[in-house]
């Protein structure tokens, strides 16, 4: 990755307080079906890293475990903190959790694993877990082979960089062995309003400046306009793997 590149992912990954709260209305939830094949039955000490307004953290939480959440964004916590006052959440990073050794039996990342250093973080989850513990890796992708939502994804790109694919999900292995994948087809129920929430906690749009994303906000809008979805259609990519599996 070149400098220019390091700093626009650097002031990206910090962007998503400016717009927690469209965030919080505009982000979609992750189906119980992948969540309940990301952690397993038995983990009663569960962090979800990243956690941002806690979209993963609702559906973590069970009786008789403790969830805890890491995030770095202050924005990010203070939302989170009015959605689910119950549950702690700490300032953190996945390069630096603020948790002791051998902690924890699972550790989900939801939506946040491309912005870490996986050097440093890789090492620093496998630090917190306690050993045979889970690193579960999460993502929601917009299914692009709808024509509408690959109408917006071409917006999208016409204005904002958006943040590098790489999902660093093989360098995970170095310390916990197999990965395993799976995938879960699913569509989330959601009005226009909520599209355009969506667009506008992107963390690339947020860091635009306000000219370009006005226009693009206009795009968007017409395109809604003339499609009036009522549901977006996702891909939930999930990975899992066991610390101690080498
Ligand atoms: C796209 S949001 C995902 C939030 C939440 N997990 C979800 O699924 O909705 C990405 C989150 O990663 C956080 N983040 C950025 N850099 C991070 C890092 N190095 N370690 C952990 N989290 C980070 C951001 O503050 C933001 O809340």
């Amino acid at each position: 990755m070149t400098t220019g590149e390091e700093q626009r992912k650097h002031a990206q990954a910090g962007s998503f307080g400016a717009a927690a709260d469209a965030y919080e209305r505009g982000r979609p939830p992750y189906p119980p079906e992948a969540v309940a094949w990301l952690v397993p039955e038995h983990a009663t000490t569960v962090v979800d890293l990243g956690a941002g307004t806690g979209k993963l953290t609702r559906a973590l939480c069970a009786p008789g475990r403790a969830v805890v959440a890491v995030e770095p964004s202050a924005g990010m916590r203070e939302q989170f903190s009015q959605v689910l006052p119950n549950v702690p959440v700490m300032e953190g990073t996945g390069e630096s959790i603020p948790l002791p050794d051998s902690s924890v039996d699972a550790l989900v990342c939801a939506q946040a694993w491309h912005w870490v250093d996986p050097e440093r973080a890789v090492p620093e989850v496998a630090r917190v877990l306690r050993r045979g513990g889970r690193l579960s890796l999460v993502w929601n992708l917009r299914d692009v082979s709808v024509p509408w939502v690959a109408e917006l994804d071409r917006i999208l790109r016409d204005y904002a960089a958006a943040p590098t694919e790489d999902r660093q999900v093989e360098q995970v292995g170095t310390l916990f062995g197999l990965v395993e994948r799976q995938d879960f087809h699913w569509c989330h129920p959601m009005t226009a309003e909520g599209v355009m929430a969506m667009v506008a906690s992107r963390s690339y749009v947020i860091t635009l400046d306000s000219a370009s994303r006005n226009e693009l906000m206009g795009r968007v809008r017409d395109l809604l306009d003339a499609e009036r979805p009522t549901t977006m259609p996702y891909t939930t990519e999930c990975y899992r793997a066991e610390l101690g599996q080498l």
